[in-house]
């Protein structure tokens, strides 16, 4: 069964005259980790906004481990483009926020949860932190263990990385694999940057045309678990410049 299935979903935003997703069919394996890569505005993001019941597509069905997902709670975990930790909540309010959406444990029980959800993401003791006293690394961390928290299967992660200085950023791309690999999550990843696509990906989910009508599934020739030297493979950096070529075509078109 699917993770995720999407059977001829179409979308239409209000104020535009067209489907910007027409009639997208993809379906994504339990426990894998795929990105989704496309030119700035060609409709990821709407993507996600369907599949976690923000936009209600106009024709189709999402479906969510075998089950259409209208009506549902809790069955994917969204972790939006900006980390949106809520300023005057401490570190642990606001990963704790799922946990209150959901009900039904005490204070005591959540702040338990809490402090065992910011360890495994390394950031123990920063429970009574405020969002500002972190570095943006640790705040994308939060937010993770906030995602997390929902206790969902599927992750829905739109570019999060994409704010972070370039060290930073391929310090949390390790941490996430790892993150990936012991929780077994099914991960859907949006970027824009092919060298992040590639090292993180099962295979590269790619948006060849808006409107959207299909993704084209792509290989990512290394096994897991992988480091930043298969980077240096000639199969991958072949595979990173037929994405370049790929998504380049719709820049200049
Ligand atoms: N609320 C909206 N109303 C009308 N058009 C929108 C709205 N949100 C996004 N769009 C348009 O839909 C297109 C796709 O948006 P989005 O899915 O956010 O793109 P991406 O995530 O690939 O950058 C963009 O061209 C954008 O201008
Ligand atoms: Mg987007």
């Amino acid at each position: 069964m699917s993770a995720l299935e999407f059977q001829s979903v179409s979308y239409q935003y209000p104020s535009e005259d067209f489907d910007i997703i027409d009639r997208l069919s993809f379906q994504v394996e339990p426990g894998s980790f795929h990105c989704i890569v496309g030119v700035s505005g060609c409709g990821k993001s709407t993507i996600f906004r369907m599949t976690n019941g923000l936009l209600a597509p106009k024709g189709g069905e999402i479906l969510v481990d075998g089950q259409p997902i209208g009506g549902r709670k809790r069955y994917c975990g969204y972790m939006p483009q900006k980390d949106l930790l809520f300023p005057w909540r401490t570190v642990g309010e606001n990963v704790a926020l799922p946990l209150e959406v959901a009900g039904g444990l005490s204070k005591g029980e959540r702040r338990k949860k809490v402090e065992a959800a910011l360890a495994d993401v390394g950031l123990e003791g920063c429970f009574d932190k405020m969002p500002h006293e972190l570095s943006g690394g640790m705040r994308q961390r939060a937010a993770f263990a906030r995602t997390m928290l929902t206790g969902s299967d599927l992750l829905l992660l739109d570019e999060p990385f994409s704010a972070l200085d370039f060290l930073t950023r391929i310090s949390m791309q390790e941490w996430l694999l790892d993150q990936w690999q012991r929780h077994k999550k099914t991960i859907l990843f949006i970027t824009h940057d092919v060298e992040e696509a590639v090292f993180l990906s099962s295979s590269v989910l790619v948006v060849e045309a808006t409107p959207i009508h299909a993704l084209t599934e792509i290989q990512v020739p290394a096994g897991f678990p992988r480091d930043r030297a298969c980077l240096a493979e000639p199969s991958m950096v072949e595979l990173k410049e037929r994405l370049i070529t790929l998504l380049r075509k719709q820049v200049t078109a």
